[in-house]
């Protein structure tokens, strides 16, 4: 008999808890949390303090019977209290360091600690689809191409709204009867609406109505490209600053998080944003560092700093989406730009005017807050991981620059310089450094929900729990990307390329070795930006913004690397690596920040 999903409902399996969960894997039982129940206990939540940084937070505390010990200095075990009731019992799982593995669902999300994945790896080599708890919620964690490419179909029995959902309840702050509608809209974000929707009118549809406008004004090349014809400018503009033909220190962090981020939030949210708010930026970034706090869940009156930073931050979007409306000349010349100085890119336009004619205006200013914080917390890191790996590699930053070159367009009349999109979207090594750059440093649990019953890989699972694909272990997987003597582990721009002869003198014949992109994956094995109908709207927008900043910076400037340093500017005894306090919505921080000495060239 098939199931929903198409697969053997004869070939029943049980679903494997990795290791410190449950080492023991239930086969050939029609319940897959079977023999557990019986030894789970109700989880428990710790409120704790961490040490380092004076942050209150919550640790989920899941309860295993005959657990293991802890191992070693790991932080995500570190704790291991008696438990009323519960003798003998251990608490795991409570991870006390700066960002505590809170029991907030979002944050979830992003619970990416080195040794969380690596027990989950492990517990892969026994079952293709495990499951775990995160505080109540019941957890599938899916890998393998075939399982992480149904997932993406979201086909009957799994849902693909619930992060947006999350995000509308905590950050948007939406009114009750506008969630409802966003609950309540089952049929889909495609065009045709799933089976039993299809009367449905579309103006009720919200996914599907969402998706179209991401789909027309931002995912298309026209607009995409726009957007990074805009960033470019604003990006250009801000270097100039530097000066021109002198050598001067500078601390990369600051002109990734100031100068690309001012780019990046002109490009697509306008320039009054930024003219209305004194600090954007900088308020932004708090925003971001407080929101994993705020997401634990702590109440107000217990730690106020990140209702404070939302607050603030909604404020600011707030004023300017007000200015905008009262501004824009929606009968002007202006109505069908690309751009535009007070909604910025198109698709804010259109994404405002919708929502006012269907939700309530208030909450637009927690959505934009958290687009620019699905902008941002992703391209700024990968952009600064990009350009940081250039510098150490000095072989390959001569290399990358003379390839962009190739993409400088000079007018013969002004001299001014600019770089053309088209031109740079398809350079080997640029596109390859990119490409290795997401597969390396994008860590996100892809998150789904089960809507139904279902099965998948011949595991029931249960409606009501999420269903997880990670990046970082599909990403790192030896036996997918292993190349000539370059392990998954490391990070190498080889992985992405292949080298032709080709003829550079038709006279005398003579042929170079020339590198080209192969940026081909197999399906469900690379997915920085997840896939199906939510895949990130934002991806052609963001790849360009990425190759803009590593070409700008490449090109106007001679760079030398001085030293590796600790955020208040102290030398750093190592190189930086990924931040895993710090929570983002996929790529991680440098720990570090590398201070280097540059010349502006032009
Ligand atoms: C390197 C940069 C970026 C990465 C790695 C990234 C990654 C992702 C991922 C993994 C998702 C969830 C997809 C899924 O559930 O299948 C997502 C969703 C989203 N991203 Fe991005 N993203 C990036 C840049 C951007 C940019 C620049 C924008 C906006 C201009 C953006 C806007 C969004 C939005 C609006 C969603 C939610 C879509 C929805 O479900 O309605 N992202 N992104």
């Amino acid at each position: 008999m098939k199931s929903r999903r198409g697969e053997d409902k004869g070939k029943k399996k049980t679903i494997f808890r990795p290791a410190r969960y449950n080492e023991r894997p239930q086969r050939n039982s029609s319940d897959p949390g079977a023999g557990l129940a019986a030894e789970s206990q109700p989880v428990v939540v710790l409120l704790c303090l961490d040490p380092a940084s004076d942050a209150l937070g919550i640790a989920a505390v899941a309860l295993v019977e005959g657990a293991t010990e802890p191992e070693g200095d790991d932080p995500v075990y570190q704790q291991r209290l008696p438990v009323p009731g519960g003798q003998g019992h251990l608490l795991q799982a409570a991870r006390v360091s700066y960002s505590p593995l809170p029991v907030s669902p979002i944050d979830q999300l992003n619970a990416r600690s080195t040794k969380l994945t690596d027990r989950n790896r492990k517990a892969f080599r026994k079952s293709s689809i495990i499951k775990f708890n995160i505080g109540w919620k019941t957890v599938y964690m899916v890998s393998g191409a075939n399982n992480i490419q149904n997932l993406f179909r979201s086909g009957h029995g799994i849902n693909d709204d619930s992060m947006v959902r999350t995000a509308a309840e905590v950050v948007w702050d939406m009114p009750p009867e506008d969630l409802a509608k966003l609950v309540d809209d089952r049929s889909g974000r495609n065009k045709v609406p799933k089976p039993g929707y299809e009367d449905m009118p579309f103006h009720k549809r919200y996914w599907a109505a969402n998706h179209e406008i991401y789909e027309t004004f931002l995912s298309s090349k026209e607009f995409s490209n726009a957007s990074a014809i805009k960033y470019f400018e604003v990006f250009a503009e801000r270097l100039e600053k530097f000066p021109l033909g002198e050598w001067t220190t500078h601390s990369l962090t600051d002109v990734f998080m100031n100068d690309m981020t001012h780019g990046a939030v002109t490009a697509l949210m306008g320039s009054q944003i930024l003219a209305l708010n004194p600090g954007f930026v900088a308020h932004y970034w708090t925003f971001e560092r407080y929101l994993v706090e705020f997401l634990a869940g702590l109440p107000k009156w217990l730690n106020p700093r990140p209702y404070r930073a939302l607050e603030n931050f909604k404020a600011m979007t707030t004023k300017w989406v007000e200015s905008a409306w009262d501004n824009f000349d929606w009968d002007g010349p202006d109505a069908d730009a690309p751009w535009d100085p007070h909604f910025g890119s198109r698709v804010m336009r259109e994404i405002s005017r919708w929502w006012k004619e269907n939700l309530a205006f208030k909450s637009q200013s927690g959505f934009f807050a958290s687009l620019l914080l699905a902008q941002n917390s992703n391209t700024v890191p990968a952009a600064m991981w990009s350009v940081l790996r250039l510098i150490e590699d000095k072989e390959l930053y001569r290399a990358v620059r003379a390839e962009v070159a190739t993409a400088l367009v000079v007018d013969p009349t002004t001299g001014a310089r600019t770089l053309d999109p088209q031109t740079l979207g398809a350079l080997p090594l640029l596109n390859a450094l990119y490409t290795e750059t997401l597969r390396y440093h994008v860590t996100f649990n892809i998150m789904r929900e089960v809507s139904e019953d279902t099965q998948m890989d011949g595991y029931d699972l249960k409606k009501g729990a999420w269903i997880q694909a990670s990046t970082q272990i599909a990403h790192f997987d030896e036996s997918l990307w292993a190349r000539d003597g370059h392990p998954a582990s490391e990070f190498w721009i080889g992985r992405f390329l292949e080298y032709e002869d080709k003829v550079v003198d038709e006279a005398s014949g003579r042929t170079e070795r020339v590198p080209k992109f192969n940026g081909s994956t197999r399906p469900g094995s690379y997915f920085p930006y997840g896939g199906g109908a939510a895949m990130c709207p934002g991806r052609q927008f963001a790849r360009l913004e990425i190759l803009i900043t590593i070409a700008l910076l490449v090109s106007k400037f001679d760079i030398d690397f001085l030293e590796w340093t600790f955020p208040d500017g102290r030398k750093s005894d190592r190189p930086g690596k990924p931040d895993e306090s710090v929570m983002g919505s996929g790529v991680l921080r440098p720990d570090r920040d590398m201070k280097v000495r540059w010349k502006r060239l032009w």
